[in-house]
């Protein structure tokens, strides 16, 4: 018996905040963008969308696409940054109550941009061990809450969005999430921070006066720890699993930087053609890059039922990881 990834779901806000519009409101360009980033647009929620409303659109195309009934999830698993409140209840049980789901498992996990890979790996033990059924797993961001739009050193990376799948059971090896690897370092939790409004720096008007609530990240540090990370962790899970990066149809990394993605793809030999990359358009959207990158090779027909795919990524805490996944939507 094995975990499988048995469909995929997305679904990306309508406002579009271009590099153009981000010249208007800080010191940059679309030039200095497009070249330090890769990205050329971010879609934007409305003020009255939340991280939970963008979770349930996607959910509802994942569970429509595996062809279940909402009353067979049996497990919910968010992983956001960008809660629609803080500390509770959890995104999950309110996505849950807008699905009309009552009465089962329904959390969040925090592990930024690697949120989805690790939600993946808790997943794959619930249905291996026979605990559930049919786990319903989403990353969803409204990065847009808690980006600082006066700090060109962030703003320009993030953008909002949402995505979906729903992890069953199959008995059929070509249908199985082969091996998911998740792994932390505390040591760097300062690179990637939201200091404020937590128990360490409880919200004052000192805490808003500091933009403490907003990302902080210490971009260059981040990005040298990114590559290295991003390489070894890919080389490490094909190696556990005897495979070579030619057995793997579509690499499918977290879309924080094109120049990462480009690094980590030419040093391990993936071909351009085999790499799925929609960081230009979506810009970095933390736990729900790697399923709205699953669902953009999807709907662009460069995915197919069976496929290997390769997911790779990092992300504050530090947190990082991979996994191997046959894409088993039918
Ligand atoms: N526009 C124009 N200039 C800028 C901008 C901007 N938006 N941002 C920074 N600069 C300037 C800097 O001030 C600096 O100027 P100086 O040389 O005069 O001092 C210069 O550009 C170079 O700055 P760096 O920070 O070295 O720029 P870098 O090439 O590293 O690009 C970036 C910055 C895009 C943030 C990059 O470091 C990056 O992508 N980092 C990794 C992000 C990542 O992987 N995060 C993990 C996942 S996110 C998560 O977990 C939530």
């Amino acid at each position: 018996m094995y975990a499988s990834l048995k469909s995929i779901g997305a679904y990306v806000p309508k406002n579009v905040l271009s590099n153009f519009d981000l010249e208007k409101m800080v010191d940059t360009s679309d030039e200095w963008i497009k070249k330090r980033t890769g990205i050329e647009i971010r879609h934007i929620a409305d003020k009255d969308e939340a991280t939970s409303d963008l979770a349930y659109e996607a959910a509802k195309v994942a569970i429509k696409r595996a062809k279940i009934d909402v009353k067979d999830v049996d497990c919910i698993i968010l992983a956001t940054i960008s809660p629609d409140y803080f500390c509770m209840p959890s995104t999950a049980c309110l996505v849950a109550e807008k699905l009309g789901i009552k009465g089962v498992m329904a959390f969040d996990i925090s592990a930024a941009c690697s949120g989805f890979v690790y939600s993946l790996s808790i997943a794959k033990s619930f249905i291996e061990s026979g605990l559930k059924n049919n786990v319903l797993v989403i990353g969803a961001e409204k990065l847009s809450a808690i980006t600082d739009y006066t700090d060109r050193g962030t703003c320009v990376i993030f953008g909002d969005g949402a995505g979906a799948a729903v992890i069953g059971r199959s008995d059929d090896k070509k249908e199985a999430i082969v091996d998911v690897m998740a792994a932390s370092d505390g040591k760097y939790s300062n690179l990637l921070i939201t200091p404020g409004g937590g128990s360490k720096y409880p919200a004052s008007e000192e805490t808003l006066k500091k933009h403490m609530h907003y990302m902080k990240m210490a971009g260059n540090e981040t990005f040298k720890i990114a590559v290295k990370t991003l390489t070894e962790d890919v080389i490490e899970i094909l190696r556990r699993n005897g495979l070579k990066s030619e057995d793997v149809d579509r690499f499918i990394p977290h879309q924080a930087n094109y120049r990462i993605i480009e690094y980590v793809r030419a040093k391990l030999d993936f071909p351009k053609e085999r790499t799925v990359v929609t960081v230009a358009k979506y810009g970095n959207t933390s736990a729900a890059s790697i399923p709205m990158a699953i669902n953009d090779a999807y709907e662009n027909n460069n995915l197919n039922y069976g496929d290997l795919m390769l997911l790779d990524t990092f992300g504050g805490g530090l947190t990082w990881g991979s996994a191997l996944v046959r894409f088993a939507q039918k």
